[in-house]
């Protein structure tokens, strides 16, 4: 596995991976949950973002505080991505958010697109990518593919849960990428679904499963 992997390591973020897990999870709680674990993972994948001074005013004296360097684009892929963004927004108000529409052909598992809206700016900007499944990572590989495409230079990947395969492929063809997880799974099973997994996320989140 590449340097560019980030396993974030904690304890709120195993428990709530376990009530994402859970079968019994209903979408109203499976909603609120991953927001409320995206916001954790976020703390970790905001770690390395460069600050600029910034001259504050307090009730006593000036100061010399700080914000942000760099602009935010966070770009979910629908429809999973989607249950991540307000966690984002909350913490980046200011961000801009592009969406990109895949999904995966049920029989060759390769990614489909649909809809792509990009803010422009993408090469002067932090890209964050979300996605709560990192399956074969053919559709986060595609999705980076088009970023780069279109001059995004500073990309991250946040996913939840992964397969070693998805892994591989995303290091393998974007090693400039840095990936951030909560938990490596075991392995795909024949229809691509990781094991043990959660399921199909978007169906989870929307209601949407048979
Ligand atoms: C799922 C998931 C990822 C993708 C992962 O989406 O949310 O986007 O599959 O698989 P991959 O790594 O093998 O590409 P899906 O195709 O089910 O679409 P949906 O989110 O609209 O349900």
């Amino acid at each position: 596995m590449g340097g560019n992997l980030f396993v974030v390591n904690h304890p709120l973020i195993k428990r709530d991976l376990t009530f994402l897990r859970d079968r019994n999870t209903p979408s109203s709680s499976f909603r609120t949950i991953l927001k409320r674990l995206t916001t954790l993972m976020a703390f970790e994948v905001t770690k390395d973002l460069d600050l600029m001074p910034k001259e504050v005013e307090t009730p006593l004296e000036v100061t010399q505080g700080h914000d942000l360097k760099d602009e935010i684009v966070i770009v979910p892929i629908l429809r999973a991505g989607l249950g991540m963004v307000d966690a984002f927004l909350e913490l980046f108000p200011e961000a801009r958010v592009g969406h990109i529409g895949l999904y995966r052909d049920e029989e060759t598992l390769k990614p489909v697109d649909y809809y792509f809206k990009f803010p422009k700016n993408l090469d002067k900007s932090i890209v964050i990518i979300l996605d709560p499944m990192l399956a074969t990572g053919g559709s986060i590989c595609a999705a980076v593919s088009y970023l780069k495409e279109r001059g995004a230079n500073k990309i991250k990947v946040v996913s939840l849960i992964a397969a070693p395969e998805g892994i591989n492929k995303l290091t393998n063809e974007h090693p400039d990428v840095q990936i951030y997880i909560a938990v490596l799974d075991r392995q795909l099973n024949s229809k691509g679904f990781i094991l043990p997994g959660l399921g199909d996320a978007g169906d989870r989140i929307f209601g949407t499963e048979n």
